[in-house]
């Protein structure tokens, strides 16, 4: 295995990255319409989406709440927001920064305050999630949500056993999450919610191939090759059906005088 170069693996993957985490149109539509109920979005609500990559979610965010102001999509590769377009649609502001810049206050944002966040499969790369949370929610207004989207630490993904196992090693417990938001001052809320997957068997490869996963990269092209094969072994079948689980993790903070 190799070292982890997670800001030269977003780099790397940017330009097909959303050809790899399409599933399907099904699947954006769904988990946005899932991150605009959960977070009870409206069109007056000042939102950001914190490591929002291609800004694939935000987009979907943005025709669903047709937002008064345009939502926030910070990540700190260039690469991903660069995915979002030039000029970027109507809705949506690219910054780049880190969640880190952010809850330090190191990156100036066009609101003083937010009324929703979210962080979606972006919190296991934050260092300190602790600190980063409890900066993330000093930004909130009273009322403010905060979501943050994530795997559980055991994914039933059709993978290779050595992939699972890393991914296992490296995944944050959603439990110690939430503990973080509560200790941030946020009311919590923990739930899963399950999408059922289902692509062609080589798609999926090729998906593997290009390391879709972050964990993937530090696999070396002959260990991908060996788990394609071992994975190719286990699951004969043309299409594979597997569900999609994830952690919903809300934090919600009080209305001031509670
Ligand atoms: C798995 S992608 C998720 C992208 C997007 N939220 C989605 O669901 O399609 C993880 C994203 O987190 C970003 N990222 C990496 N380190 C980060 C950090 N410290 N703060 C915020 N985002 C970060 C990466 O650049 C990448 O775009």
């Amino acid at each position: 295995m190799e070292r982890r170069d997670v800001q030269g693996h977003y780099e790397r993957l940017a330009a097909e990255y959303d050809e790899h985490w399409v599933y399907g149109p099904h699947h954006i539509t769904w988990m946005s319409a899932r991150i605009a109920e959960t977070l009870r979005l409206s069109s007056a609500d000042r939102i950001a989406d914190i490591g929002c990559g291609t800004g694939m979610f935000a987009r979907e965010v943005a025709r669903i709440v047709n937002p008064e102001h345009a939502i926030l999509c910070v990540d700190p590769s260039v690469a991903m927001l660069g995915q979002i377009g030039t000029p970027p649609p109507a809705g949506l502001t690219p910054i780049v920064a880190s969640a880190e810049d952010i809850a330090a206050g190191r990156s100036q944002l066009p609101y003083g305050q937010l009324d929703a966040i979210w962080l979606k499969e972006s919190v296991h790369h934050v260092a300190d999630p602790a600190a980063t949370l409890y900066g993330l929610a000093a930004r909130l207004a009273p009322g403010g949500r905060l979501l943050v989207i994530m795997l559980p630490t055991s994914i039933e993904y059709p993978l290779f056993q050595a992939a699972l196992d890393h991914f296992a090693e490296l995944q944050p417990d959603p439990a110690l999450i939430v503990g973080h938001l509560r200790e941030a001052g946020l009311q919590t809320h923990l739930r899963h919610v399950e999408y059922e997957l289902r692509l062609d068997r080589e798609k999926y490869v090729g998906m593997v191939r290009a390391r879709y996963m972050s964990m993937l990269s530090t696999f070396t092209d002959s260990e991908i090759e060996k788990g394609i094969d071992e994975m190719r072994a286990a699951h004969p079948e043309p299409v594979l059906a597997f569900p999609d689980c994830f952690a919903f993790l809300l934090g919600v903070k009080p209305e001031e005088g509670r």
